[in-house]
């Protein structure tokens, strides 16, 4: 079975601030979807990748990656970023990951351990780690309706793991308001299986992310 990544990297970055689109912001001198899309070649187990481009950047993004990679325009949402790239897979892919361009660390051991679990005959798989912060839900008015006891709460990274079919039925029911592509497909009624995360995968979202990923990137390459 041959295992595609899709890249949504057609995100503004409006919380990371700075003007330019997120995933072109320089890390180690780098853009940093050029660090996740490097890290999903490298890895034996992936054999295409596609990104999916601010619509008026995918000429750009394409020179800045090279011909390995299929680049398409992003959309106004995530989920319709994803389902571009989606459209744009070679027909005999049966495993797709789907992997955030503003988790630029994430090691390529990560990428390899989720394409073989769902290899190994998982429909569904995502690495998760702990969460550190009590999290709390609350209503429209600020006001705490529960709170969930922390130890059984999971932060999500990416890549995610799917069958391309499952993927693909999730996505047509796409009018559920998700925040990552395993809840498109737990909606499906699929199991999704979780493996241990990575420190390094987090998602770079604030400024203070930026300072912490360009910290441990010199540690790596001094
Ligand atoms: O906004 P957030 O940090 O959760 O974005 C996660 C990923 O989704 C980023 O790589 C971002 O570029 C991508 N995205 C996208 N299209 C959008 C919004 C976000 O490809 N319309």
């Amino acid at each position: 079975t041959r295992v595609g990544a899709l890249v949504p990297a057609a995100g503004r970055g409006e919380r990371l601030g700075g003007g330019t689109p997120k995933a072109l912001r320089p890390l180690g001198g780098r853009p940093m979807l050029l660090h996740a899309v490097e890290t999903l070649l490298s890895s034996t187990l992936v054999s295409q990748v596609v990104v999916a481009a601010p619509p008026t950047l995918v000429e750009v993004v394409g020179q800045i990656l090279g011909p390995r990679v299929r680049v398409v325009p992003g959309g106004a949402e995530r989920v319709d970023s994803v389902r571009a790239a989606l459209e744009a897979l070679d027909d005999d892919i049966g495993v797709v990951l789907v992997h955030d361009a503003a988790r630029p660390l994430t090691p390529a051991k990560l990428v390899d351990a989720v394409a073989t679990t769902v290899l190994d005959g998982h429909p569904a798989v995502i690495p998760v780690l702990p969460v550190t912060d009590t999290v709390k839900e609350v209503d429209a008015d600020g006001r705490v309706v529960r709170t969930p006891p922390r130890d059984v709460l999971r932060a999500v990274q990416t890549p995610q793991g799917f069958r391309r079919d499952i993927l693909y039925m999730a996505y047509a029911n796409r009018d559920l308001p998700v925040t990552d592509d395993a809840g498109l497909v737990e909606a499906l009624g699929v199991p999704v299986t979780t493996i241990p995360g990575a420190e390094e995968a987090f998602k770079v979202t604030r400024p203070a992310d930026l300072v912490l990923a360009e910290a441990l990137l010199a540690q790596f390459a001094p």
